[in-house]
């Protein structure tokens, strides 16, 4: 509250002293260079695309198992997403399929730290640099998470974070920023999202109005100082649900590999009875969600793009079975032990009928 009536009592409610210390304050936990705090992660990705010069008839490859705002971001830079599968583990983008998906006119790829899980950059950054293409991350859903121990975000050319509330580090509204180590790419982010303005009066380009504001950064400075403890509850809470859901094989854990810090924004599971597993949590008060029901190359204002059913089939699958459970620091460790009891009592019964053996909860296994 101090902070925010600090704010008010200046009355400099965009672009001022608590936006550039958010950005250096940012940076420097990132480990990287430069930040620029634009209006949200939607517009963070847009601009770096068109900072990193991804313009009308360009591709850019990513997901299709994403928020929508991933391919919306590339088709406002006047560009085509091109979508490839994902990896079934991870739920990260596949390298594998990366280099099919690249033509002449491919200029850039967004992999997605999808649920706080990095992807395998090395491979990614490899093709790229292969094919001379740019690399944005989306790491909307992965604030402070890690790759062989380097915060994602700053191993592409940029990384783009969301600070909408419910993320990892949120507002109290909407913001996102932009990271990058290269000069070029933060100035012209910075002049773009103040409507081109390189100087005041002057607009060097048709940018738009992406500003972060001093409200926003000011609740946002006090809670990055909390990032790394929240980010440590919830990687204890993900350790919790994994132990106490070992052994039931009617539930897929999720993953973490061996060069990952993954900051569990959602813990995910997968499960063939998802609408009667949740229904019966539903009825113990307990909430899930889905991230996401329907790809976005099978939504509807997707269709003129030509995709069709079957294109990405691991993306499909798991979208018919994937499931988040709760997961925020807030939670307590009893809370998770109630909610791994009402899975396991949801598939007791059908466990008995089949005549299966039922394990308990075991403590530590993975
Ligand atoms: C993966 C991903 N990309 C992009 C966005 C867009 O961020 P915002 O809602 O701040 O525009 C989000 C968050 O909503 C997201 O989860």
């Amino acid at each position: 509250m101090a902070e925010i009536e600090g704010v008010l009592d200046k009355m400099q409610l965009f672009l001022g002293e608590n936006v550039y210390q958010l950005e250096r304050e940012f940076a420097d936990y990132c480990g990287t260079r430069f930040a620029v705090g634009v209006g949200s992660g939607t517009d963070a990705l847009y601009l770096s695309l068109r900072a990193v010069g991804v313009g009308l008839g360009d591709e850019v490859i990513t997901v299709a198992n994403t928020f929508i705002a991933t391919a919306e971001a590339i088709v406002q830079a006047g560009a085509r997403p091109v979508f490839v599968d994902m990896d079934a583990d991870t739920y990260a983008m596949d390298p594998s399929k990366v280099e099919e998906a690249i033509s002449a006119r491919t200029r850039a790829i967004i992999p997605v730290h999808l649920y706080g899980h990095p992807v395998d950059m090395d491979r990614i950054m490899a093709i790229a640099r292969k094919h001379g293409l740019k690399v944005i991350e989306d790491a909307c859903q992965a604030h402070g998470a890690e790759y062989k121990g380097v915060k994602v975000g700053t191993i592409g050319d940029a990384g783009a974070f969301s600070f909408y509330c419910s993320k990892n580090l949120g507002a109290y509204g909407e913001g996102g920023i932009v990271v990058t180590r290269d000069r070029e790419i933060a100035t012209q982010v910075q002049i773009l999202r103040d409507h081109g303005q390189s100087s005041r009066h002057d607009h060097a380009m048709i940018g738009t109005n992406s500003r972060l504001d001093e409200l926003q950064s000011a609740v946002l400075r006090v809670k990055l100082r909390h990032l790394d403890a929240w980010n440590t509850m919830r990687r204890a809470l993900a350790a919790e649900y994994n132990s106490q859901l070992f052994g039931l094989e009617e539930v897929v854990r999720p993953t973490e590999r061996p060069y990952a810090k993954h900051v569990y924004h959602l813990y995910v599971i997968r499960t063939p009875d998802r609408p009667g597993l949740s229904a019966q949590l539903r009825k113990h008060n307990i909430a899930t969600g889905i991230h996401y029901p329907i790809p976005v190359h099978l939504q509807r204002a997707w269709l003129a793009a030509g995709y069709s059913g079957g294109s990405l089939p691991v993306t499909e699958s798991s979208s018919q079975e994937i499931l988040s459970l709760p997961m925020y620091p807030e939670l307590t460790v009893d809370q998770v032990h109630y909610i791994c009891q009402s899975v396991r009592d949801y598939f007791r019964p059908q466990r008995m009928r089949r005549g299966g053996v039922f394990r308990g909860p075991r403590l530590g296994g993975q």
